[in-house]
């Protein structure tokens, strides 16, 4: 059975930690899947992580759509949470409600999540009306990386803090099912989680939230460029990943590969009839 919306609500009320994690294709995918993750985020951070763009700003509806339907292929337990990209829900209600329906309808997502607070919360409360669950994000919204100024911690100062409370409210009352906290300072993320009856999932909010997610490259050492203060490395895989290559490619130049194991055989008394034809294989006239 699939993860539900509800199964991911009662884990809040039975005091359970969840955890969350990006993908953004079938073989990652189904190997978080098989490791027992209740949810999949399929990340714009897929932007950087995977196309290498820059920032989140240049990921498209297509491109979300691609990496969805991989992922879906992959993840067979897991509620998977499609990321909506930027200029998919902005502009006005319509387009919102169309985009994060294509999500479900066309990905095969079981909801959306999508960046903003208390200026989103009636798009939020629209989209969940036509039957799409929706995941608040608030705290440092990537897609507003320009208009922040940076990716700095947010909700430090007395009116950021109060604005963040209302952003959370706004959201549990349009309907959000969870909400992620991100870069947001630890004694806040932990008054949020205590005032909110949906989960919290931090990145950069402390150990206070409900759950957590990680970007999956981050903590695999999958993604080089940077280390974010939030991520912990779980695993060195950039490394593993080089040194396999450095042995394949030494391999391939002294010819210890590939060795018989890795060949294919064929008849010997069809290789002895060829070896004895003394015709040319290729004849111009
Ligand atoms: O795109 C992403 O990976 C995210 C997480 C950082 C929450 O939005």
């Amino acid at each position: 059975m699939r993860v539900s919306i509800n199964d991911i609500r009662d884990m809040k009320r039975k005091g359970q930690r969840i955890a969350m994690v990006t993908a953004y294709d079938y073989p990652t995918a189904k190997l978080v899947d098989e490791a027992g993750i209740p949810m999949i985020l399929v990340g714009d951070s897929l932007g950087q992580v995977v196309l290498g763009y820059e920032s989140t700003v240049r990921v498209t509806m297509e491109d979300m759509l691609h990496h969805i339907k991989a992922v879906m292929r992959g993840a067979q337990h897991a509620l998977v949470i499609a990321d909506m990209p930027f200029m998919s829900y902005q502009a006005d209600v319509a387009t919102a409600i169309r985009n994060a329906g294509r999500m479900l309808q066309e990905g095969g997502a079981g909801a959306v999540k999508l960046e903003g607070g208390e200026h989103m919360a009636e798009t939020v409360r629209r989209i969940v009306e036509c039957g799409i669950p929706v995941q608040g994000h608030i705290g440092l919204t990537p897609q507003s990386v320009y208009q922040l100024g940076g990716y700095k911690v947010q909700g430090r100062t007395l009116k950021a803090a109060a604005k963040l409370i209302r952003d959370a409210q706004a959201l549990e009352e349009a309907g959000a099912f969870s909400i992620v906290l991100e870069s947001v300072p630890a004694p806040l993320s932990r008054l949020i989680t205590q005032r909110l009856g949906v989960p919290t999932i931090g990145i950069g909010a402390g150990p206070h939230c409900d759950g957590q997610v990680q970007v999956l490259h981050d903590m695999m050492g999958m993604f080089t460029d940077f280390v974010p203060k939030h991520a912990k490395r779980y695993a060195t895989l950039g490394d593993i990943f080089k040194a396999a290559m450095a042995q394949y490619i030494k391999e391939v130049q002294d010819g210890a590969f590939p060795t018989a194991k890795e060949s294919f055989t064929m008849d010997e008394a069809v290789l002895a009839e060829l070896t004895s034809d003394p015709r040319p294989r290729v004849t111009t006239d």
